[in-house]
């Protein structure tokens, strides 16, 4: 089952094209890794995938229904049941503490509290953070504060995580944990993921990877 596909998209800021007809599809189970320099448009993919920019032209299907032209109301609903986003800047909320971070999406969703608590200490749990649970972002590692962010992008189950160079601040073991935890929750969610870097050394595990450059992708 094809997770997103995204067809011939185009975009431009003002005269600066960024996106060049670019193609990409990524099905269940699968772990992408999208490498391109600085200004290539990683970002502006990612932000176009997870619908929270529109392209110019192309198409985007998410679990085989078009997505474009949805009104802004249908997007984000889209986004919070079906999408995990990892920002490129670390983004948890600094006043709430990292267990009330990671039960952020659900509590968007309505779930009720004492469900929200147990499946965010469940995870928390799982990868060895629950020590973390009632510190504040500011009281963590690089390397903790991703991976927090990487727990909280999954808590929904999406069926897709956009990871913007989630380990661009990280050294070689933070790194290979962020990929470890991506793996492990892509396999037992039949979700998928795309991850994003300047070099191709941090894309430590994927199944497929790929260069962004001139405004689409080459696999590699
Ligand atoms: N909102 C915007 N308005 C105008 N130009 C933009 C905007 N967002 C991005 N750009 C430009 O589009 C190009 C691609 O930017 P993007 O952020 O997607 O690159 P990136 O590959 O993520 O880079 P980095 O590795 O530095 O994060 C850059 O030239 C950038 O200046
Ligand atoms: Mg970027």
């Amino acid at each position: 089952m094809e997770v997103i596909e995204a067809r011939d998209i185009w975009k431009s800021y003002g005269s600066n094209c960024v996106l060049r007809g670019l193609n990409l599809s990524v099905r269940e189970g699968d772990v992408v890794g999208i490498v391109g320099r600085s200004g290539t448009g990683k970002t502006t993919l990612i932000k176009i995938l997870g619908l929270l920019e529109a392209p110019d032209s192309g198409s985007i299907k998410i679990l085989g229904r078009d997505v474009n032209g949805l009104s802004e109301h249908e997007a984000s609903r889209l986004r919070l049941n079906l999408i995990g986003i990892i920002p490129q800047s670390f983004n948890l909320i600094p006043h709430l503490t990292v267990i009330e971070n990671v039960e952020l999406p659900l509590y968007l969703r309505g779930v009720g509290k004492t469900y929200r608590r147990a499946r965010a200490l469940e995870l928390l749990r799982r990868f060895d953070l629950q020590h973390l649970a009632s510190r504040y972002p500011h009281e963590l590692s690089g390397g903790e504060q991703q991976r927090v962010l990487a727990i909280r992008a999954f808590i929904n189950k999406p069926k897709l995580v956009l990871a913007d160079e989630p380990t661009a601040y990280l050294d070689v073991d933070n790194a290979i944990v962020i990929y470890k935890m991506f793996e492990e929750l892509v396999s037992e969610s039949n979700s998928a993921v795309i991850i994003t870097a300047t070099n191709y050394d941090e894309i430590l595990i994927s199944c497929r990877k790929y260069l962004l450059g001139s405004g689409s992708l080459k696999e590699f």
